[in-house]
């Protein structure tokens, strides 16, 4: 039975690829097939546009839910336990911001915000406080132009010109909380294919104190604060500022729902900026369900995270 499952899922993986190279065919041939004077509108729509996009681009990328942003896990991306797609960094990074640009990530971990950029022709810089992770980056670096400073953002952010940043998009650590969810997932589903089948690869990024994964939830408010109104003097007029975060429980505290999201957009907000949109990255395709709560109280799996857009 579980073979048959696997074969299906299976079935189910291939297909799904086989319908997003379809659509970018199909795309392809759209493309190819416009009038030179369709071409011609674009190209003016184009140059108007603050991002390069035309009024088509623009349109199609303005869907509030993502469910098609995976891209395949490299070693360093399972190693490192908590990157984000490039995919959906490109699709961001193509939104909100044009060639040349300055785009920025405050925790650029194995640097998924840089090769996007770069293969978009943007300038970018980021900033990594664990060298393990700096060394993944440089591996493939070769000679792209992208700047990687080491230390903590709080301090080395000082090195970028304000208001010179167009877009910032980073994927923060979530104060000591994915520890605590792991510890508890791990004590608790000890024999169980719970944790095995999840994919937890939550693991502490280092034991320095400025790691913003090693903070208590009242400092890491505090210093995500100081952070955000550091980028806030670094952004452009208009400039935006993305985080991507996922909702929590802590079932060691009872605390049924830790809402992440929004305290990321009230200290944005706080800082000065303005709480401009909110975007859901759909993964339930990516993770199996788990039982929670069983028998007692029912939980929903949270399988989603939240792009929290803010915008100078
Ligand atoms: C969620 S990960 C980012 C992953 C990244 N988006 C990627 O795709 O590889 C958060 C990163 O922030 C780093 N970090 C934590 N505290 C930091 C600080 N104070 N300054 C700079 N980086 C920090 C961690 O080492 C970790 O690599």
């Amino acid at each position: 039975m579980q073979q048959k499952e696997k074969e299906i899922l299976n079935l189910i993986k291939l297909k799904n690829e086989e319908i997003t190279k379809l659509k970018k065919e199909l795309n392809e041939i759209r493309t190819l097939s416009i009038t030179e004077e369709e071409r011609e509108k674009e190209k003016i729509q184009r140059e108007k546009t603050f991002n390069g996009l035309s009024a088509k681009e623009w349109a199609m990328l303005s869907r509030s839910v993502w469910n098609d942003v995976s891209s395949a896990r490299k070693e360093k991306h399972i190693s490192h336990g908590a990157t984000f797609p490039q995919k959906l960094a490109e699709r961001v990074i193509e939104m909100y911001s044009k060639e040349n640009d300055l785009v920025f990530d405050p925790f650029v971990g194995t640097g998924t915000t840089l090769f996007a950029a770069d293969k978009l022709k943007r300038n970018s810089i980021g900033i990594e406080l664990n060298e393990e992770f700096i060394d993944y980056i440089n591996q493939e670096k070769n000679n792209k132009q992208f700047q990687i400073i080491k230390g903590d953002c709080l301090d080395k952010i000082k090195k970028i010109c304000n208001e010179s940043i167009q877009l910032t998009f980073t994927s923060p650590p979530y104060a000591n909380l994915l520890l605590k969810v792991q510890d508890d997932r791990t004590n608790r589903h000890k024999h169980s294919k719970i944790v095995e089948d999840n994919n937890s690869s939550a693991k502490p990024y280092s034991k320095d104190i400025k790691d913003f994964g090693n903070m208590s939830l009242e400092d890491y408010s505090k210093n995500v604060l100081k952070l955000m109104k550091k980028i806030y003097l670094k952004t452009k007029p208009g400039g935006y500022n993305i985080w991507v975060v996922k909702d929590f429980r802590d079932s060691q505290n009872n605390i049924p729902y830790i809402d992440l999201h929004s305290l990321i957009a009230n200290l944005g907000e706080k800082a000065g900026f303005k709480y401009h949109d909110l975007i859901i990255w759909d993964q339930n395709e990516q993770r199996s369900l788990i039982l929670l709560g069983y028998p007692s109280v029912f939980y929903v799996n949270q399988n989603h995270s939240y792009l929290v857009v803010l915008r100078k």
